[in-house]
């Protein structure tokens, strides 16, 4: 303005411009990644892992080792959200976790945390055999 060149009013528009932008995100609320997982394809070899003999024993295992803290509505004490936005609780989200449910808790001990719900090496026998028998893979980890 004191350079003589005019008034700069486009400044006024481009702040209120900004503050409507800043209006609009804040309505949008928190981006619900978790929900958007529940709807994701099935991956291509989850019919075989559904289908497999084993499929009721790790149903069986899943639903009452994992989903208590692995839930659309968690019911253990402190887990507000699903952690890592891993579902465990119908056959399509099992089949679509595979191989994350045969590394965690399969082939490892990592999950549960601290194995808090008491999984046994014969559960975590049929997780990993399960996941093999389905997929034809084996795979070994360095822990
Ligand atoms: C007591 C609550 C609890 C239970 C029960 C539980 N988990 Fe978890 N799970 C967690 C937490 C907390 C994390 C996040 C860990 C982290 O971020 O390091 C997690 C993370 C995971 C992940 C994601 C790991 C990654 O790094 O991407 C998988 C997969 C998983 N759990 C599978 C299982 C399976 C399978 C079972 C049952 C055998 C199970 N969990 C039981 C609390 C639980």
């Amino acid at each position: 303005m004191h350079a003589g060149k005019g008034m700069p009013w486009w400044t006024w528009l481009a702040t209120f411009i900004l503050f409507v932008i800043v209006m609009w995100l804040s309505q949008a609320g928190p981006p619900q990644r978790g929900e958007d997982a529940a709807s994701l394809p099935v991956p291509a070899n989850a019919e075989k892992l559904v289908a497999s003999a084993d499929f009721d024993a790790v149903r069986e295992i899943v639903t009452s080792r994992c989903s208590m803290c692995h839930a659309r509505e968690p019911v253990w004490e402190g887990i507000l959200r699903a952690p890592r936005h891993v579902f465990l609780e119908e056959d399509g989200d099992i089949a679509r976790h595979a191989e994350q449910i045969y590394a965690q808790a399969g082939r490892s001990n990592a999950m549960p945390p601290g194995n808090i719900t008491d999984v046994s090496m014969e559960d975590r026998e049929v997780l990993a055999r399960w996941y093999e028998g389905a997929t034809g893979q084996k795979r070994h980890w360095l822990w």
